[in-house]
């Protein structure tokens, strides 16, 4: 074997051990330091995750992105403010609406709480009432002759307006209150699956109960404008705790006073607030929404507490129910609770008597 190539392979393989060495020896001085006390942390080279985690990942191949553009900013400087969205439309670049915070506090609180305390309350005053007063008996026997009350327009209306009444009043007692007495009874999927139906009837009874209430406002308002015997009744309750019935004329002062109370000023609050509710895509922001919401939970919690009280004048008085059912009330009910309408049907004046005819021609002796 030449000299030469010897050489150069000893040279070689010399090399190579220096190499060798030479990385043993990076090494050992490392090791040789490992035994001596580490450094304070500090000095410590940052663990190559933290490093990892701090470099801009690696971006695939093909990636548009631009590191540090759509770097996310911190929630609390998004949350209310409007923000870029790439989708049209309002209030879509406002993440969370902070109305929306007021509005919960103020439904899951006062308005749940204040307004289930009333209707519990409500209810068990009229039974209290009912077992120290009894029902409303008329004090004399009926005559058998019959007078027409409600004709059958002023009934249909009536009973349209008070089931879909409470049809809404149902279901919205299980979306308001139905989590604290319900779900814990009869557990979640039953829940869910009652309200979802409840409210789901409540969208499309709604705008039934509406009409019917319009309706109604028309036919009913003309015997409804209040006159001086109306505030009379009011301020003594009708006599009906003194047990002597004041004079009233087709309605009574409490009647006209659930009227307009009730079926106009509530009536339209529910109504109105209840459109917004239920035509989201009118464009309508969500801060409006939360205040219809408002609106709708306080108005039907009082309309539904007012109305308890009509139900039970509607129930108490004997043959009340039956007028409004069948259309015709006994003259001696007449004569009793409404005494001015009685005189107004007697002389013609009002309409409402079967016999007109009679009632018509004077009776011998009358002139
Ligand atoms: C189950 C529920 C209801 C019952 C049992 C009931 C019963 C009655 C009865 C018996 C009358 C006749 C009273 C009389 O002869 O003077 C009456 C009248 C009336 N009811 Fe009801 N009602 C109910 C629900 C409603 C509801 C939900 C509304 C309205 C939202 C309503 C509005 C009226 C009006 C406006 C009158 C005529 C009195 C007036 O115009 O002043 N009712 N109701």
């Amino acid at each position: 074997m030449k000299l030469a190539t010897w050489g150069s392979r000893t040279g070689a393989a010399l090399l190579f051990a220096l190499g060798v060495a030479m990385s043993a020896s990076a090494q050992a001085p490392a090791k040789a330091d490992a035994t001596k006390a580490a450094p304070p942390a500090a000095a410590a080279a940052p663990a190559p995750a933290a490093e990892a985690a701090k470099a801009p990942p690696a971006l695939a191949p093909n990636s548009t992105a631009n590191i540090g553009w759509n770097k996310p900013p911190e929630w609390s400087k998004v949350e209310t403010l409007p923000q870029y969205a790439s989708v049209p439309g309002r209030e879509t670049n406002v993440l969370v609406e902070d109305h929306g915070h007021k509005w919960r506090e103020l439904r899951n609180g006062p308005v749940t709480s204040y307004g289930g305390y009333l209707l519990l309350i409500v209810p068990v005053l009229l039974i209290l009432f009912y077992f120290i007063k009894g029902p409303f008996k008329l004090h004399g026997a009926p005559t058998g002759k019959l007078i027409e009350r409600f004709n059958s327009l002023e009934r249909m209306t009536h009973w349209t307006v008070a089931i879909s009444f409470l049809v809404l009043a149902v279901s919205g007692i299980f979306i308001l209150f139905g989590k604290y007495f319900l779900l814990p009874v009869i557990g979640a999927s039953a829940f869910s699956a009652l309200t979802v139906f409840g409210k789901t009837l409540h969208n499309f009874v709604g705008p039934l109960f509406m009409f019917s209430l319009v309706a109604m406002f028309f036919i009913y308002v003309k015997d409804n404008f209040m006159g001086g015997s109306d505030f009379a009744w009011l301020a003594r309750m009708g006599g009906i705790l003194s047990g002597k019935e004041m004079p009233s004329g087709r309605f009574n002062g409490g009647e006209k006073a659930w009227f307009w109370l009730g079926t106009v000023v509530l009536g339209t609050v529910v109504c109105v607030s209840g459109l917004i509710l239920l035509f989201p895509n009118w464009n309508t922001g969500r801060e409006l929404m939360a205040s219809a919401n408002i609106w709708h939970a306080v108005g039907a919690v009082l309309f539904m507490a007012l109305s308890l009280g009509h139900i039970y004048m509607g129930l108490a008085t004997e043959g009340a129910y039956k007028g409004m059912r069948e259309g015709y009330v006994d003259e001696t009910w007449a004569q009793e609770h409404h005494s001015e309408w009685y005189a107004d049907v007697k002389s013609g004046k009002a309409a409402g008597d079967k016999d007109k005819g009679m009632a018509a021609q004077p009776a011998a002796g009358d002139d």
